[in-house]
């Protein structure tokens, strides 16, 4: 190896070792982690105090703290827009052809919820939050519904809390599972999700305030659909009226945003039984 230099320590750190005898992807993806580190290095002129301060941030990042028993490396990730780069590219290969845009599932996806039956009101409607009616209709690229198919649902409440992050909470607020009928269609009543920020209290939230960022993501539904014969599908639906829904946090909103129509007329409000103006809501998922 010849004297270490500016111009080729690059190539030395790439070429130490099988050059990916031993496993070709991996050593595709070290060599392109290293060229892209070192340019930014260059290009930054990074000093050792700078990159010390780095070194901690990374140990912070790892280390468990009161929100994120298993530490903030996704938030960040998500943060840097990194998870959502891998959903664009995702997307560009296998979606996005007419079918309904893919998403993150997101950390607070925990499987087996609980089946709940068409029309079921999925949480607890308090004081201050929007009644939401929906109706969605499940079908595949040319059109036909798919019955029977298997559609997991998780929101926030209208504050912006999914049940996990409050005590008061009843267990599977807001989450459940339906199947679609035999027209591909399924309703549920729920409330408007509130806009919620990610926890902000570890070393991703300091560097969001730094930056003078704002840590609010866009209110939203969660969805996952199995439908047999068809790939699981994962994706967030937004909401057009949300302040944040051009900025939100993590990068994740795309095309797939609706609008609400809201219903204050008294007898259609009594209709309901309610006792506030509500709001419905119509979609087709198009799975892929
Ligand atoms: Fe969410």
């Amino acid at each position: 190896m010849p004297a270490i230099t500016l111009d080729n320590i690059t190539e030395a750190v790439i070429n130490h070792g099988d050059k990916g005898k031993t496993n070709p992807r991996l050593h595709e993806i070290y060599s392109s982690l290293v060229k892209h580190l070192h340019a930014f290095q260059r290009e930054v002129n990074l000093t050792t105090e700078e990159l010390e301060i780095g070194r901690q941030f990374l140990f912070k990042l790892a280390t468990p703290n009161q929100d994120f028993p298993m530490g903030e490396i996704t938030l960040m990730t998500d943060c840097l827009g990194i998870s959502e780069t891998c959903v664009l590219l995702a997307d560009d290969k296998n979606h996005g052809h007419g079918t309904t845009e893919m998403n993150v599932e997101g950390p607070l996806y925990f499987g087996a919820l609980p089946e709940r039956q068409q029309g079921d009101l999925i949480g607890e409607i308090v004081a201050g939050e929007k009644p939401l009616f929906v109706t969605h209709t499940v079908q595949d690229k040319n059109g036909k519904p798919l019955a029977n198919a298997i559609v997991d649902v998780w929101q926030p409440n209208g504050e912006g809390h999914y049940y996990v992050q409050r005590e008061n909470l009843p267990e599977w607020n807001f989450y459940a599972r339906f199947r679609t009928d035999a027209n591909g269609k399924l309703h549920f009543r729920t409330v408007v999700p509130g806009d919620y920020p990610v926890p902000t209290s570890g070393p991703t939230g300091s560097m969001l305030e730094q930056l003078g960022r704002h840590g609010y993501r866009a209110c939203h539904i969660h969805y996952m659909i199995h439908a047999e014969g068809h790939p699981d599908f994962t994706t967030m639906m937004y909401f057009n009226h949300s302040p944040y829904v051009d900025s939100d946090t993590i990068f994740s909103v795309k095309d797939f945003r609706v609008d609400i129509t809201q219903h204050d007329d008294a007898a259609e409000i009594a209709a309901k039984g309610l006792d506030r103006a509500f709001y419905t809501l119509d979609y087709t998922f198009v799975v892929p």
